[in-house]
């Protein structure tokens, strides 16, 4: 067996940021369903793992951002180990490292990684790999676990997958015939002879009318970069799961289900009216997360598991729920807000996401203050908090903490590397605890406005920076610059520019 075990190895990954990997979002997220989380406190030191931490983008800015914590990446390739720890060394990281290391051989020996962890990561791998190698990675986090630790594992699902699986299928046989060299293009050409195989709109053919969103699907790959579209496609192991079949062999490695890190998915009051009853009637856990998939034709979940429940009482959840910081990220809403989840659109109560956004538009408030303001119930104000994070609306806070000078220094040096030609796209927010996308077109005007250019000369500037990167711009510069100069009061709030 090749030492990649069939997962596509021949290019890099590309540097993605996820905020659901964030610790304070875990917790919120464990708690939501009853769990006391592995930190009591906000600011409490802990160990964080994250396996398959690819270009080590996402972990990096964690590392950034919680201080107080000790984060390790383990990945199998030696081009993301390399890039991962050029980049930490550049950010000026000290509380973290990356391994080159094979969930195989650290599942059967996991040395200094056993039962030391408060956070085990591992974001779009389990469903990319082959069975051998799944079995690995979840006895791996298991074992890294600390009784009572929280599991995040996100992958790709049936039935929302169903359809695209006749492309990978398609491609991969394309791929192996043509050789890594040109993998790129067996994809893309998966995609055009499939949708010949589509038909047209007006007489579409059997498979089109089964499957009616792949032609969507389709029409997005030539759009795709060759590095997502390789790593998300071209490996032996591909192969989405129907939700009861990734718990089953969770749980085997006792790591339990507990709750999602889509955080409106903990809310199955919230699917649609048609549905509902039918979810809700299930009394099997595994059945009620089965029949709410096959509901909404899931594709993708972020799910939480833990070795071992913390039993607590309501007043102890209560308790710890309350010391959540929040903090609002937008202008308080004044209109009626309607919240894009993988159960539809919904739309609440709209006085209450307003009387909930004004309390926090005073300040950064815990979650106990905002109950006791807004005299709302747990139970709905949980529910809110969790529609308003989903949407960006809302942030944890983490000003306490933070470290803003680092965060300054961290956030000059990835300006400077998105700037020299790094396709990078995110800034560190320290009173957030998290990261916000930061284009390149952003990081021009900045340079611009840093030499003190306004108007038609940054406008220049930008343009002609672009044009000396080999890049240009598709529409006009003027609505970039006014997009950003509106943007700048909330990323200065959010300690992402000084
Ligand atoms: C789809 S990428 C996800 C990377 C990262 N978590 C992200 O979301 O940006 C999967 C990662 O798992 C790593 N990987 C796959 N199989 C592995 C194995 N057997 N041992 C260690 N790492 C592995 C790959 O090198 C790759 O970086």
């Amino acid at each position: 067996m090749p030492w990649d075990h069939g997962y596509f190895s021949s290019s890099s990954y590309t540097a993605g940021v996820y905020r659901e990997l964030a610790p304070a979002w875990l917790d919120f997220a464990a708690l939501l369903k009853g769990h006391q989380p592995p930190r009591s406190h906000e600011g409490e030191a802990f160990a964080y793992l994250e396996l398959g931490s690819g270009m080590g983008l996402g972990l990096c800015l964690l590392a950034a951002a919680y201080p107080e914590g000790r984060f390790t990446g383990i990945d199998f390739q030696p081009d993301h180990i390399v890039h991962s720890r050029r980049l930490a060394q550049q950010l000026g990281l000290s509380n973290i490292q990356f391994q080159e290391a094979d969930f195989l051989r650290l599942a059967s020996d996991p040395g200094s990684l056993a039962a030391a962890h408060h956070y085990v990561v591992a974001h779009g791998i389990a469903t990319w790999i082959t069975a051998p190698i799944q079995q690995a990675l979840l006895q791996l986090a298991a074992a890294a676990l600390n009784p009572g630790g929280i599991f995040y594992c996100s992958y790709n699902t049936f039935p929302g997958w169903l359809g695209a699986s006749a492309f990978q299928h398609l491609g991969e046989l394309l791929r192996q015939r043509q050789g890594d060299a040109s993998a790129a293009q067996a994809f893309q050409q998966a995609a055009a002879s499939l949708t010949s195989l589509l038909g047209s709109e007006e007489s579409p053919s059997a498979l089109a009318l089964a499957q009616p969103a792949l032609r969507r699907r389709l029409a997005q790959i030539p759009t795709q970069s060759p590095a997502y579209l390789l790593q998300e496609y071209a490996n032996q192991g591909w192969q989405p799961l129907y939700v009861a079949e990734l718990h089953q062999r969770c749980a085997a490695h006792k790591l339990r289900f507990h709750a999602s890190a889509t955080l409106p998915e903990n809310f199955l009051e919230l699917l649609p009216a048609n549905v509902r009853s039918v979810v809700q009637a299930a009394t099997d856990p595994t059945l009620r997360q089965s029949l709410q998939d096959l509901a909404i034709n899931q594709s993708f979940r972020r799910d939480l598991f833990l070795r071992g429940v913390a039993s607590s009482t309501d007043s102890e959840l209560r308790q710890r729920l309350g010391l959540i910081n929040l903090r609002l990220q937008e202008a308080p809403a004044t209109e009626t807000i309607s919240f894009e989840t993988s159960f539809g659109q919904v739309s609440g109560v709209p006085e209450r996401y307003q009387q909930v956004e004004a309390c926090l538009a005073q300040g950064p408030r815990s979650f106990g203050q905002v109950l006791e303001d807004t005299q709302l119930k747990l139970a709905e104000l949980a529910k809110i908090v969790s529609l308003l994070l989903h949407a960006g609306r809302l942030g944890f806070d983490r000003c306490a903490c933070a470290d803003f000078e680092r965060a300054r220094h961290v956030n000059e040096q990835l300006l400077t590397l998105i700037r020299s030609g790094r396709s990078y796209a995110n800034l560190l927010a320290p009173a957030s605890g998290s990261s916000v996308g930061f284009s390149l077109v952003e990081v021009l005007l900045l340079e611009g406005q840093r030499r003190q250019l306004g108007g038609r000369e940054l406008e220049q500037h930008l343009l002609d920076a672009l044009k000396a990167m080999g890049r240009s711009l598709k529409g006009e510069p003027a609505p970039l610059l006014s997009a950003f100069s509106e943007r700048q009061p909330r990323l200065q709030a959010l300690g992402v520019l000084p």
